[in-house]
């Protein structure tokens, strides 16, 4: 038996999640044929929390995020199966025109590369109009423009007047990410999905942003959801965190947990491969040996199993489900197999 992990209060009172994705299946069709880029994911974010979403490069964090705001590419990208509750109403496959209500406004999205967000040939005080025109339709023409000043204010650009006039290829890549967080801020979204936002800045750069990032998230109170490789972020920022491996949750705990104790072999292997201080002088760091499975070739079984210290003969046919093995952790590992029935309802 499993326990769903992601059965909490029901969808209204103080601490209802506001969004909830329930089992989500999202395919491509590509040359070789359909393959499923993430398969069964699920987890809760409430108000005012920060989940992170952790893995290695191919693992389907991004996809997870691009079939949230129903921005995959089209038409090869489909959510096959699943719910992506937001305050109850499941959106995984609302029209377009329903969709257009909710982007900017209930969600947004900052990604890795500001220069996908940010139209080169607008200044950037136009870009940011249109986003109030569109959200902020009240505002005059004046008020919207005092709203911009204020919002880039807000995410720290300094002399935003002036900035309103520049091109993005004016200014530099921390201040492009800072434009972009303003876009993603206007319309006040409830849920802000950061997909590694700082991966392509420089180490001081990045940890302004991700400051700027918590500090927008405390006064606000939106929710984020952080995606990022790397765990040491994900100690910094965030109040739980699911693991992911070859499309499917590995793992879900909140960070204390997580980082306290670590169940899966996969998370334990992830972990040992965070450089401490005493090792961030050298330059090789302990991997987990192997690769990551192609989904075009995805064994039976767990997909962990071919680089698993711990690898069962089970493990070879069966998907693992996912084991309840604390308050709101879970794993999905034979390993847990038989503490279910203490740890069930707790
Ligand atoms: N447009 C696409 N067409 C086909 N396959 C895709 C596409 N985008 C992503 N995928 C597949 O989905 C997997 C997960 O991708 P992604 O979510 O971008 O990984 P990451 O965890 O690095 O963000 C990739 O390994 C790739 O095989
Ligand atoms: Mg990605």
């Amino acid at each position: 038996m499993t326990t769903d992990i992601h059965t909490g209060p029901g969808s209204s009172g103080r601490n209802a999640p506001l969004i909830e994705v329930r089992d989500l299946v999202t395919s491509f069709s590509t040359e070789a044929g359909r393959i499923k880029a993430i398969e069964g994911v699920g987890f809760i974010v409430r108000k005012g929390r920060i989940l992170g979403i952790v893995g290695e490069s191919g693992c389907g964090k991004s996809v997870t995020a691009l079939s949230i705001m129903r921005l995959l590419p089209k038409p090869s990208g489909v959510i096959e199966r699943g719910e992506i509750r937001l305050r109850g109403q499941d959106i995984a496959q609302l029209p377009v025109e329903g969709m257009n209500h909710i982007r900017g406004r209930q969600i947004s999205m900052i990604f890795q590369e500001p220069m996908t967000a940010l139209n080169p040939v607008h200044k950037i005080g136009r870009q940011l109009r249109e986003v109030f025109d569109i959200h902020r339709s009240d505002l005059s023409k004046a008020q919207a423009r005092t709203a911009c000043i204020e919002l880039l204010q807000k995410v720290g650009i300094p002399d935003p007047e002036s900035r309103m006039d520049e091109y993005v290829h004016q200014i530099s890549g921390g201040m492009r990410q800072r434009v972009m967080i303003a876009m993603a801020l206007a319309g006040k979204p409830d849920i802000l999905i950061a997909d590694e936002p700082t991966t392509a800045l420089d180490v001081t750069i990045q940890a302004q942003i991700l400051q700027l990032i918590l500090d927008l998230q405390a006064e606000t109170g939106m929710a984020v959801i952080f995606i990022t490789h790397d765990l040491g972020v994900i100690a910094e920022m965030c109040d739980d965190v699911l693991v992911m491996y070859a499309g499917k949750v590995a793992e879900s705990a909140s960070v204390k947990d997580l980082f306290s104790t670590p169940k899966h072999p996969y998370t334990q292997g992830l972990l040992r491969s965070i450089p401490t201080l005493d090792s961030r002088r050298k330059t090789i760091l302990p991997v987990i040996d192997g690769m990551v499975p192609s989904l075009f070739d995805l064994p039976a079984g767990c997909r962990f199993q071919n680089r698993c210290p711990r690898a069962m003969p089970i493990c070879e046919t069966e998907p693992p489900p996912l084991y309840r093995v604390g308050s709101g952790h879970a794993v999905s590992c034979y390993l847990y197999d038989n503490i279910k029935d203490e740890s069930a309802g707790g």
